[in-house]
């Protein structure tokens, strides 16, 4: 736990150079617009401790797979997304000595993330060995409106000395990824342009066996004290490395600004027959438009992101900065424009995880997109998986599954799985059920029906295969059992009958059935060319839908007749059960502390397991039920994967048990900035920030929706003074505010909103607003 992040409710502010944090403060101001992100690393060098990474969306590598056992079934590579050319790098020499933070004294240190402007900035005053100080200021941004493009402002000024400013800003692309499997570099050079003359240069890149390209093009504008300044200039080019050169005399109290315009054409995007050409021209319209320009551009964009996705809380900053932090850093990963780009858990922050796709989208991601942005961001998430059915089919297919079932991947980018631990490959697969009930989650709150017949059918009917396959028959028993898995609590593997994998295989096969019905009766033309599509009862199988029924209706759910809980797995009571309180405080983490065989016999939890099945089948269960399994798993529950407190937050919400959300809540909205797990230098949290953020609108606000209708239960957590967000429900925004005494809900949009707070129903004509107090009687409408 660090705590050297200043509270502000706008900014991420690092007072004072902390070296040893610097890795940290990289992850937490890293920047990024969907297609690309960039660490807040330095623009000049530096040999102290760092990450130096730029991540392009899609751009990845098939990395060899590396293990020490082999196993049948693991995936030949783990797919990377790649650190790419480094855009940012400005070298900068004093009278021949290289400017660097690591050797030089740093006086003044200051770095700033500006979340609502999307702006990083940074100055510091440094002094070399002979007492020379220079002032560094910069800016830098990429941009969210020119989304191929980012500019850096970057300016020295020589405070107490005449002398030779050289000043180097570069295009370089040998770079590697910290997570490469054999050390291997993964780019090549194609060619590259340079020209002093326009100050301009060019390197196109491509990655080895993926063949992806990726052409960067930057263009250098020099002003001295204000005035475009024409200096020495000399083009210095070596392998997959181009800069230009500055060198000028400069007097004390003298000002160099850099405008550093970069343009990073990727061929996912670009026709890699012309995409140079792209680059360039884009890039002439960017250096056109010009530094301020394109900044007011991209704070505009910020803008329209803030007025939709805000929280804000008022009465504790530290919170107000933690939860636009975690809304800030989503919209930094993921704009929802291009269906085959997704989240990974660390975003463009890290490398850990390799920028791939986990459930974490479905589960934890979608429901954040779906309530503050247009429904379409989400479908691009759903469709994401609709194209990769049929890798997903084959995936199923290695592991020895047939007939059309599909087993989606633990991690991937194209589809194709990319995990290669046993226990969370071959077992983890409740990873299925998310991607099915993400299905059910779109739909239901946006409306949107025919998604079902156009795309979601064809993904359900494959699970659902899967899960009629993956059950066997117990005789023992007289019903159908799952064998061998993990569940989403990964501190149990390879267990037998994980409850919460058969609740979402049951579910599934349910959710299929009703969603056959329905496109059925309503789209019978569509539903004839679906069934063909798939052979459905044309293999082996000629009653699918009589195999899924038989399974509802006998699946085996391991149950606690005495306390009246679901078990998490066969055999659970045989534990010892003693509260996580119980544990030493310095055994903590047990992850980091405890031998593998030692957690796998405890008790201990790292994750919502039967806890998440709850959360996202709640209206099937009564309060009763949530609350005995609630008080029976959360004490032995240890969160230590960064995705459980925020379940266990809206569950403990859903109960009355305000403490107890807020305390669960508090672990996830700053997880990052107070470096609670001790391992942000890797990267952000990402998807888990999706979570922190429905702790609030879900938790104390209560909110669920069945259908067209809203259903609110808040509550003000008594740290705060008020809180308030905006949502998108189908065609209406809702702006609500919730205080110590009163409840506003104001309808700013054009149609009418149903909706029930805490237990009575209110209709908000389009335009009116519903203010209602907090013991229920209504105050104006
Ligand atoms: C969690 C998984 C999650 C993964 C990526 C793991 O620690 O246990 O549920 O998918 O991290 O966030």
């Amino acid at each position: 736990m660090k705590n050297y992040i200043v509270h502000d409710a706008w900014k991420v502010i690092e007072k004072g150079f902390f070296a040893q944090n610097n890795k940290i403060s990289e992850s937490l101001c890293s920047i990024g617009n969907g297609k690309m992100g960039q660490r807040a690393n330095f623009e000049e060098q530096y040999t102290g401790a760092t990450l130096r990474g730029s991540y392009v969306a899609g751009l990845y590598y098939p990395d060899k797979t590396r293990v020490g056992w082999w196993k049948n079934g693991y995936p030949e590579y783990f797919a990377k997304v790649l650190n790419a050319t480094n855009w940012i790098g400005i070298d900068v020499q004093v009278n021949g000595e290289i400017l660097d933070l690591a050797k030089w004294k740093v006086i003044d240190f200051y770095r700033e993330l500006d979340m609502q402007k999307g702006l990083l900035s940074r100055s510091f005053i440094a002094e070399n060995g002979k007492g020379e100080q220079v002032k560094v200021s910069s800016r830098r941004f990429l941009s969210m409106r020119e989304s191929d493009a980012g500019a850096i402002e970057y300016s020295v000024t020589a405070l107490n000395f005449d002398g030779n400013l050289r000043i180097e800003p570069y295009l370089d692309g040998d770079v590697f990824n910290e997570d490469a499997n054999y050390d291997e570099k993964f780019w090549t050079e194609i060619s590259k342009e340079r020209s002093a003359a326009k100050n301009t240069g060019l390197l196109l890149m491509e990655t080895k066996k993926t063949q992806f390209r990726l052409a960067t093009a930057m263009q250098i504008d020099l002003l001295k004290n204000g005035q475009n300044h024409n200096i020495e200039l000399k083009v210095i080019s070596r392998d997959k490395y181009v800069s230009n050169v500055y060198q000028t005399e400069i007097q004390k109290g003298d000002t160099v600004t850099v405008f550093k315009y970069v343009v990073n054409a990727a061929s996912i995007h670009f026709a890699t027959e012309t995409m140079v050409e792209d680059a360039k021209l884009i890039l002439d319209r960017i250096h056109k438009k010009g530094f301020e320009i394109l900044l007011a551009e991209h704070i505009e964009k910020w803008k329209e992101i803030w007025d939709d996705a805000d929280v804000i809380i008022e009465g504790d900053v530290a919170a107000q900065q933690g939860i636009r932090f975690n809304i800030f850093q989503l919209y930094q990963t993921y704009t929802g424009e291009d269906e085959r780009l997704n989240i990974g858990p660390k975003g463009f922050t890290g490398e850990k995880y390799g920028g791939v796709t986990y459930w974490d989208t479905e589960a934890y991601c979608l429901p954040f997109y779906l309530k503050t942005t247009d429904a379409q961001v989400a479908r691009n998430l759903l469709i994401y998986r609709y194209k990769h059915l049929q890798k997903a089919i084959e995936n199923a297919e290695k592991l020895g599954f047939k007939n059309g079932a599909a087993l989606y991947p633990m991690v991937t980018i194209n589809g194709e799985e990319c995990h290669n631990e046993w226990e969370i490959t071959f077992e983890e697969i409740h990873r299925n059920g998310a991607i099915a009930h993400a299905i059910f989650k779109y739909i239901n709150y946006t409306g949107d029906e025919y998604y079902l017949a156009e795309y979601g059918l064809e993904v359900l009917i494959a699970i659902s295969r899967f899960w009629k396959q993956r059950v066997n028959w117990s005789e023992d028993k007289q019903k159908y059992v799952m064998l061998g898995v993990t569940g989403p609590n990964e501190y149990e593997n390879n267990v037998n009958n994980n409850w919460y994998t058969n609740t979402v295989a049951k579910w599934t096969l349910q959710y299929t059935l009703d969603g056959m019905e329905k496109v059925k009766s309503k789209h019978p033309e569509l539903f004839k060319s679906i069934l063909k599509k798939v052979k459905f009862n044309q293999f082996e199988d000629t009653d699918e839908a009589g195999a899924w029924f038989d399974i509802i209706d006998n699946m085996y759910f391991p149950v606690d007749e005495v306390r009246n809980v679901f078990l998490q797995q066969d055999g659970f009571l045989d534990k010892i059960i003693e509260p996580v309180t119980a544990l030493p405080v310095n055994e903590r983490p047990i992850n980091q502390n405890w031998s593998w065989d030692r957690i796998l016999r405890s008790c201990y939890i790292k994750q919502a397991d039967v806890l998440q099945g709850l959360y996202f089948l709640e209206n099937q269960y009564d309060m009763d039920t949530i609350r005995r399994n609630f008080d029976f798993y959360e004490p032995i529950t240890v969160h230590e994967s960064s995705l459980s407190p925020c379940v266990h937050s809206i569950l403990a919400a859903r109960l009355g048990y305000k403490e107890k959300a807020y305390e669960l809540y508090l672990r996830t909205s700053r997880l990052d900035l107070d470096d609670y797990n001790n391992d942000t230098e890797d990267g952000c949290h990402i998807t888990s920030m999706a979570g922190t953020w429905m702790s609030v609108v879900e938790g104390f606000a209560g909110l669920r929706n069945e259908g067209d209708t809203l259903f609110l239960r808040p509550f003000l957590p008594d740290q705060w003074e008020a809180f308030s967000f905006t949502i998108q429900f189908r065609s209406a925004r809702l702006k609500l505010s919730i205080q110590h005494k009163t409840i506003t809900i104001e309808n700013i949009s054009k149609v009418n909103v149903s909706l029930v707070l805490f237990d009575e129903k209110h209709i908000i004509p389009a335009g009116e607003t519903l203010k209602q107090n907090i013991e229920g009687s209504v105050i104006a409408l």
